[in-house]
């Protein structure tokens, strides 16, 4: 595999993005970048700052305070750091997920993310999961995929990978939430989530992690003739 191949994964919420970004990432030797965990960090930056009132954001207020906000992965584990801060484990908090579609959908965040994003870009070439990575971000890269799976599937997943970090939710909650972030993702006026016309679907309702992992394994190594 070239050094700097991209491979995008895009699609919906608890999918199984991530996760497989991530096997995929060890398994071609490439940086592997979850970019909703940056929307998440400006979100949780936004959200201790009390810039929310009554789920109302100051636009105007956070606007300011991105030029203070650093964000970076350490490269070893892959930990988010908000300025000196490792916050990989409150960004998953049911606030920042309730919020963090409101945040992504402003024009001056996705700006933001965007630069942080093509500052990362290396010669390593990269695995990047998220909503607009192979329509906005990334419309070159190599292979792209768009994820997709049952409502219920994925709040049944997400809810048990919660649960088993000791969060307190419901399923309802956890299903609602997803429901509800697909419909602002889907319908915001900037970077949409959709699938690029090139992106192959792959809907992992009936599949496991392990059975996704092979199945773009093949796809990747016949694309890039590996
Ligand atoms: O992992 P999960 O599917 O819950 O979502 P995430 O990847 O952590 O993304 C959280 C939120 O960030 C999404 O619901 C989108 O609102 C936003 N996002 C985005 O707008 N664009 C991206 N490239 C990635 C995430």
């Amino acid at each position: 595999m070239d050094s700097n191949t991209l491979i995008a994964i895009d699609g919906y919420a608890s999918t199984g993005k991530s996760t497989l970004a991530k096997m995929l990432s060890r398994h071609y030797k490439l940086t592997f970048i979850d970019s909703g965990s940056l929307y998440r960090g400006v979100t949780f930056y936004a959200l201790e700052k009390g810039l929310f009132e009554n789920d109302q954001l100051d636009k105007e207020a956070l606007k300011e305070e991105l030029d203070f906000l650093k964000l970076r992965f350490k490269h070893d584990n892959g930990d988010l750091f908000l300025n000196s801060e490792n916050v990989s484990k409150k960004i998953r908090l049911p606030d920042v997920s309730d919020h963090v579609s409101t945040v992504a959908a402003l024009t001056m965040v996705r700006e933001f993310i965007l630069k942080q994003i093509r500052q990362m870009q290396n010669k390593n070439g990269m695995v990047v999961d998220g909503r607009d990575i192979g329509t906005v971000v990334f419309p070159d890269a190599d292979c792209k995929f768009f994820f997709m799976a049952r409502p219920e599937v994925r709040a049944r997943r997400r809810f048990e990978e919660l649960k088993a970090q000791g969060q307190q939710t419901t399923f309802e909650e956890v299903l609602e939430n997803l429901v509800h972030r697909d419909k602002i993702d889907t319908s915001r006026e900037i970077s949409p989530l959709r699938k690029a016309v090139d992106a192959i679907e792959i809907d992992t309702s009936e599949m496991n992690a392990d059975k996704v992992f092979a199945l773009l394994v093949e796809k990747i190594d016949s694309k890039l003739n590996l």
